[in-house]
């Protein structure tokens, strides 16, 4: 229904380029619950995976369709009578670092081939998974982190700066779809993202899966330097409720943040994976490792999602407690065992 930036849930079609993840199988789920005709898991499984979308394959309303944001003949099959897409296709900083160029072109390119095949197929609503990498890295990011903050790359490695770099032309492109051909979208900065299908990709939530794996061995957990570095994370359940909230709302030609209720510094987070996950030996502090990417800030820092609570009426409801319990209880089920 183009013209009409509320797209609502029950009764219509979704395709969710990048689906079989994380962020997408979270939202795949949260979309089906809230009534979706249909939804498409789109994905070439460069990273995603069958044991991400296990939980859903057999979901009468779940169509799983192998294709790649980088061929547009793909692209206009699988959002044809779609009423919202969300573009999740993405190489995240790790990625980046191992690929440049890949990252580049699925980064880029295919968030303007998932535009055009938008603007062909008169799908009413994108939104566009960004990330508070559009703030960027290094000595330059303290305090609140509002929607206005500028790009910082000084001192910063490479492969994150082009992640964010990639990222800001993505949110560009959603801009200029809009002015050119009156795309609606809402772009969502998440901050790093963490709950069950966690997976191994994304640098800060290594903290977290990491420890959790190193616990379960017996070993002392790692953490950077003193442990005093912020990290913001926000739960997976929480996102594709955002992710569902943006399609809802009348919103659109908006960039906001969605980030859980509170920073946490890295010593914390590792202290309290550990007690959830049973307790085990104290953490251990560890220097710079040459090759490693480390995601690092000037200081405290705070991702504002005020702005989300403005437009969308979102705010964050599961606080680290909480999430990680219920990432830790999927990984110790059969599913997460597999994963
Ligand atoms: N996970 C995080 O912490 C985090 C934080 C901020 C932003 N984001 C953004 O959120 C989105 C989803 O995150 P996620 O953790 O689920 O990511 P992910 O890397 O696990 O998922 C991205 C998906 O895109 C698919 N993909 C990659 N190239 C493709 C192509 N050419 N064609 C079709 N599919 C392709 C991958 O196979 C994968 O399933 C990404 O855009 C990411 O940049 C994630």
């Amino acid at each position: 229904m183009p013209g009409t930036p509320a797209v609502p849930i029950a009764g219509n079609r979704f395709c969710i380029l990048g689906g079989a993840s994380l962020v997408g199988s979270a939202t795949a789920g949260e979309l089906l619950d809230h009534g979706a005709a249909e939804v498409v898991l789109f994905d070439n499984f460069t990273f995603g995976s069958d044991a991400a979308i296990a939980h859903l394959r057999d979901h009468p309303r779940l169509r799983l369709v192998r294709g790649d944001v980088m061929r547009m003949a793909d692209l206009l099959r699988a959002t044809e009578g779609m009423a919202g897409v969300l573009q999740l296709a993405a190489y995240m900083t790790l990625s980046m670092d191992r690929d440049p160029w890949g990252g580049l072109d699925v980064n880029i390119r295919g968030v303007q081939n998932a535009l055009e095949a938008c603007r062909a197929n008169r799908v009413g609503k994108v939104v566009f998974a960004s990330s508070n990498a559009v703030y960027g890295y290094g000595p330059g990011v303290a305090g609140d982190l509002v929607e206005g903050t500028p790009f910082h790359s000084v001192g910063a490695p490479p492969a994150a700066i082009l992640y964010g770099a990639s990222k800001i032309i993505g949110e560009q492109l959603c801009r200029d779809a809009h002015r050119k051909w009156g795309q609606d979208y809402v772009v969502l900065r998440y901050s790093t993202v963490y709950g069950e299908r966690q997976h191994h990709r994304a640098a800060n939530a290594l903290y977290i899966i990491e420890t959790l794996e190193r616990v379960r061995r017996g070993e002392p957990p790692e953490v950077f330097g003193d442990g005093s570095e912020t990290k913001h994370f926000v739960y997976v359940g929480d996102l594709a409720r955002a992710n569902r909230m943006a399609f809802e709302r009348a919103a659109t030609d908006v960039a906001v943040n969605a980030s859980g209720p509170a920073p946490i510094t890295t010593l914390e987070l590792v202290t309290l994976v550990t007690e959830l996950a049973g307790g085990g030996p104290a953490p251990r502090c560890v220097g710079a490792e040459p090759g490693k990417v480390r995601l690092t800030s000037g200081g405290a820092f705070r991702i504002a999602h005020e702005e989300a609570f403005r437009v969308l009426g979102w705010r964050p409801e599961v606080d680290m407690r909480e999430g990680l319990r219920r990432l830790i209880a999927w990984r110790d089920s059969n599913e997460g065992r597999v994963a």
